[in-house]
């Protein structure tokens, strides 16, 4: 417990050497003012389907507003994790693992050793959900603290998982696949909710919250909060912050569905729906000096025995045969597991 960053006895002056990043890993955000686009989901549904495609296609990345998430439930989600975050150690310890097979559990960037010995500067409350609708023995698997933290998160969740269906239906219609495609294994394994608690750190230019990493799952919705600090990869290598839009999440696409909607994952693959640039792109996250920084990632995955393969359909259109290996969702993880989260390396375990 004395290794979670967020524990009342952790006082943080100075960084400690643990955390520090070498400077060519850690090079600051771009000046240039690219902005994410920010997607109005009640606008007539043509102009979203093709602004999100457009959005998939520019960037990887986007914020959705007017989304259907109820106000009430993504306020009821910042206020059982700050709570949760504010509890006294011993709450906190009855919940705290470094065993990373536990579905749900708290955890710290301050014991996870990066190639270099680095550590991270975050905490993790990790939730999993299977079961919809959510049953007993899912919620009961959920801390018990704060008052009503569960039936917060389950509100929460659903509405998020919602969302994130809706958005893959949209793409579908988007790239030309049925627009139930994603629907059954392909998004029915867990979902999972990652609370990311970043305390306000004494040198956050020379750390990092979370290191540069594609999503391993098939869609992420991200609620930032208002504290900056999510930073997104653009094109030549550049990181860029994106801005905080009040009551928006941001939307990025993992690995399993880049798998499924591209036939390569190099850049010159002919992929006539998607044009070859439908991609899980890299991002990483920076603390604040003086704000504590809370971000809710909601994870929709494929069941662990989901085939993982480009969309037959998708093959067809093309004329040639797939490029990329097909692996089971257990499999794609106990690779991604060994080789680490960087694109470049996953890209390298897949290709045929
Ligand atoms: C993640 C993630 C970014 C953030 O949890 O996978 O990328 O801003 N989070 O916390
Ligand atoms: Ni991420």
């Amino acid at each position: 417990m004395a290794s979670l960053l967020s524990s009342a006895a952790a006082s943080h002056e100075t960084l400690p050497d643990s955390f520090v990043f070498p400077a060519d890993e850690r090079p600051p955000a771009s000046s240039a003012a690219v902005e994410l686009p920010v997607i109005d989901l009640s606008a007539p549904r043509d102009e979203v389907r093709r602004a999100v495609l457009d959005a998939g296609k520019e960037l990887g990345f986007f914020q959705v507003v007017n989304h259907g998430v109820p106000e009430a439930a993504m306020r009821g989600m910042d206020a059982a994790c700050e709570e949760f975050f504010a509890l006294p150690a011993e709450h906190k310890a009855a919940f705290y693992s470094e065993d990373a097979s536990k579905p749900n559990r708290l955890f710290s960037g301050s014991v996870y050793r990066a190639g270099g010995g680095e550590r991270y500067w975050r905490d993790c409350l990790r939730l999993a959900c299977s079961a919809f609708p959510v049953d007993d023995a899912t919620r009961n698997a959920w801390p018990d603290k704060p008052r009503r933290i569960r039936e917060v998160v389950e509100r929460f969740l659903v509405a998020t998982r919602a969302l994130g269906m809706e958005l893959l239906r949209l793409l579908c219609e988007g790239v030309g696949l049925r627009p139930d495609y994603f629907a059954g294994e392909l998004s029915g394994g867990d979902v999972i909710v990652n609370v990311n608690h970043y305390p306000p750190c004494p040198d956050p230019a020379r750390t990092l919250g979370l290191p540069p990493h594609c999503d391993r799952n098939l869609i992420t919705l991200l609620r930032q909060g208002d504290v900056p600090g999510l930073q997104v990869a653009y094109r030549g290598g550049d990181w860029i912050d994106v801005r905080p839009v009040p009551g928006a999440f941001v939307v990025n696409f993992g690995h399993q569905l880049e798998a499924r909607l591209r036939q390569s994952f190099s850049d010159n693959a002919c992929d006539i729906a998607t044009n070859g640039l439908l991609k899980s792109v890299e991002h990483r996250a920076i603390p604040d000096a003086t704000r504590p920084r809370t971000s809710v990632a909601t994870f929709i995955m494929p069941t662990e025995d989901c085939l993982v393969a480009p969309a037959e359909e998708l093959v067809a259109a093309a004329g040639e045969g797939p490029r990329y290996r097909a692996v089971t969702f257990r499999d794609f993880m106990e690779v991604y597991k060994a080789v680490g989260a960087r694109r470049e390396s996953v890209e390298k375990a897949f290709k045929i």
